[in-house]
């Protein structure tokens, strides 16, 4: 490709100062029996060899009938995938293993409370358990391929028993995460047009059990202002036969499904070949504008990518214990809790809770306990175990082979600890970089053959290309130390679809701005932008910086800021809004809230509660601000754009630039003092992220 020099630099190009990390070799006894030790494979998915090469994944499926095109590119991007073909998702997660392993553990479940006790679920006893769902969602419901259910529920096997149960028929779910709002979900459900939703009545969390059910007559309220009447909500009890929540069930609509299964004991449901191109799931994740969008991921190629990825990057062997902390509601535990790891017939832990409970040596009693030997979870995580128990690893006899970490950026002195403390010297790390559009990592080190570097996610994964772009979409090559925009070359089988009903937010989202020619079908012309700045130094380990949109990364959770502000301008008496990133020790960036109040009003101190209650209702509690100021007005440009920019400098104690040419100059030292108070704050460089934060109005 060609790289221009010479042109004036972008913002995008800031010189990233770094200092470069020693490697870390992948110890000599991970390598012995890793799954992909042999270095050929890289020629294999050389880009010559592409989109070929990602036959490898597809072929560790179980196909109904073979695809005859490996990648159609006829209507770019809204590529193709194993074109012809016809498989079924619950079929290769449970059927297939029943023949070896029907009698070996597919869900470990760890209730949160300690003394409730721990089981497996077998693959039989799973299969038992989903057909009878499936058999409830067809004969009781009424549903078939290509209906969507939202399910709104909490860490409980009958979470993935219900997903694989919609794939057996080619139901399309959409996991709504737990701790996401009633209304939340329920406008979640709109968009989707679910006509059922399935619930939990409830579960525990943090110590305590949680009413999760008087979620869902919000969610069911919600659905029908926005058009979409919800006939059905199915409700699994956490303790069978005993109802945790205190909202009524509603005659002839909500049903306790532990009490309908009894009628379908037994039933048996054909899994249904599905379209390679079939949508298997939507989940929502947060954009540029208020509007969560619906990323509709395909069966074939998200089947196979997420399964040749575990394989490969995950190393799960069938004797293997692995156990990824994430919640199933979000992507990670959709690709590598339940379909990446029971497509390989693994064994996959589930643990209900939060890490810290009852105290920060939790996590390592299980893992001694169940003897995990595949560890995988978020750089928050992370920070809040070492925090509330440094030491707390080294009181337990477990031992792990491998180690994740995804989600976000992690500091090399965390990722130090994580290595060192909880992976005992003798694990692999890798750090996966990806996002709930890509169904599965893009940027990650091949455990036994590329050395870690703390703190930089790696190469491009098997058969991905990425590339540095900046804002005039010229290449920023490997070693220039400056920052620019990552996007992938290529497409990948894990790759969304659209987003649903919005075929052209998804256009524009991901491919208008690096497009180089709108009617080419060759894929050379189509990268796929991710939204995230990063840097690349000679050895080709891509460091991710953050997002460069509008989006903020809470504890490795996605929020719009564009979905707080409105949910900010829900409260009659504010004005005005604007939503910024704050630097927090553990959870990366956490928001923080500027509101102006409408003339007349001045009881600051009640609207700004109502600003956090009104977050938490609409959105969820993960979305709580670390503060909400109320300020006589905000940043304003001439032609009247609120400088987000400017904001989010004041709330890092970074330098606000030049303010002079704004139409309310004054008003920066103002809120500067009401935030930082009057004492002069030493200023900080503040990340890449904060930085170009808002820097794109
Ligand atoms: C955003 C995607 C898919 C994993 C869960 C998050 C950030 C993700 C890393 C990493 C640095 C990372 C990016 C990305 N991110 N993994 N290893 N290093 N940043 O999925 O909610 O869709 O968020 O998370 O900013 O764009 P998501």
């Amino acid at each position: 490709m060609a790289i221009e020099h010479g042109r004036e630099a972008s913002e995008a190009q800031i010189a990233v100062h770094w200092r470069e990390e020693e490697y870390v070799r992948p110890p000599a006894r991970f390598v012995g029996q890793a799954n992909l030790a042999d270095p050929t494979v890289l020629e294999r998915f050389s880009e010559k060899n592409f989109p070929e090469c990602f036959r490898e994944y597809a072929d560790m499926l179980h196909w109904d009938r073979y695809w005859h095109t490996t990648l159609d590119t006829s209507r770019p991007p809204f590529w193709k995938w194993f074109a012809g073909g016809k498989l079924n998702a619950c079929y290769n997660c449970v059927d297939r293993h029943l023949a070896k392993h029907r009698n070996k553990a597919a869900l470990i479940f760890v209730p949160e409370p300690e003394d409730e006790p721990i089981y497996a679920v077998t693959y039989q006893e799973l299969f038992t358990r989903v057909n009878e769902v499936a058999a409830i969602l067809r004969d009781f419901c009424g549903l078939s391929a290509g209906d969507r259910v939202t399910i709104h529920m909490p860490m409980i096997p009958e979470l993935p028993i219900t997903m694989l149960a919609c794939a057996r028929l080619g139901i399309i779910h959409s996991v709504v995460f737990g701790g996401f709002s009633g209304e939340a979900a329920g406008r979640r459900a709109a968009d989707s047009g679910s006509r059922v939703m399935i619930y939990a009545d409830g579960y525990y969390r943090n110590g305590k059990p949680i009413d999760h059910k008087a979620s869902a007559d919000i969610a069911l309220d919600v659905a029908e202002k926005e058009g979409t009447k919800v006939e059905r909500v199915l409700v699994w009890r956490r303790h069978h036969g005993q109802y945790l929540s205190s909202t009524a069930m509603v005659a002839g609509r909500d049903y306790f499904i532990d009490e309908l299964v009894r009628q379908f004991a037994r039933a048996k449901v054909d899994p249904l070949p599905m379209d390679a191109e079939a949508p298997l799931f939507l989940m929502y994740t947060s954009g540029t504008t208020g509007k969560p969008k619906g990323c509709q991921h395909r069966t074939g190629g998200y089947m196979a990518y997420v399964t040749g990825t575990s394989r490969y990057y995950q190393d799960i062997h069938p004797e293997d214990v692995y156990w990824c902390m994430a919640d199933i509601g979000w992507i990670t535990g959709h690709s590598y809790i339940v379909y990446g790891p029971l497509s390989l017939g693994a064994t996959s832990v589930l643990y209900e809770g939060v890490p810290t409970c009852p105290d920060a040596g939790r996590p390592w009693r299980i893992a001694e306990r169940l003897d995990v030997n595949i560890f995988h979870t978020s750089p928050t995580a992370i920070r809040m175990l070492r925090k509330a128990g440094p030491n707390e690893p080294k009181k337990y006899n477990y031992q792990f082979k491998h180690m994740t970490t995804v989600g976000e950026p992690i500091e090399p002195e965390a990722w130090r600890w994580y290595h060192e403390v909880v992976g005992k010297s003798e694990a692999v790390i890798v750090d996966t970089w990806w996002q709930t559009e890509n169904g599965g990592f893009l940027c990650t080190t091949i455990p036994a053959l590329h050395p870690m570097k703390p703190g930089s996610a790696g190469p491009g994964a098997l058969g991905i290309y990425p590339i540095i772009y900046d804002e005039m979409s010229r290449e920023i090559p490997a070693g220039s130390g400056k920052a620019g925009n990552i996007c992938i070359r290529n497409p990948w089988p894990g790759i969304m679809q659209t987003i649903w009903g919005d075929d052209d937010r998804f256009v524009k989202q991901y491919y208008s701005k690096y497009c180089r020619n709108a009617n080419s079908q060759d894929w050379r012309d189509w990268p796929y932008f991710a939204a995230d700045g990063a840097v690349l130094p000679s050895d080709g380990y891509f460091r991710i910086l953050g997002r460069v949109d509008d989006v903020i990364n809470v504890a490795g959770h996605r929020l719009g800021t564009k979905e707080l502000e409105s949910a900010c301008l829900t409260v009659p008496d504010v004005a005005e809004a604007a939503v910024v990133p704050v630097v927090d020790e553990i959870k990366g960036r956490v928001p923080a809230v500027y509101v102006s109040l409408k003339p007349g009003v001045s009881d600051g101190q009640r609207v700004s509660e109502q600003v956090i209650g009104t977050i938490e209702a609409i959105i969820g509690k993960i979305a709580r601000p670390k503060a909400v100021y109320v300020v006589p007005d905000l940043p304003k440009t001439r032609s009247g754009k609120i400088m987000r920019r400017v904001l989010a400098a004041i709330s890092n104690a970074m330098d606000t630039g030049d303010v002079t040419t704004l139409a309310n100059p004054e008003i920066v030292e103002e809120i500067r003092l009401q935030v930082q108070g009057k004492e002069p704050v030493a200023l900080k460089e503040g990340p890449e992220d904060v930085k170009q934060f808002g820097a794109v109005e």
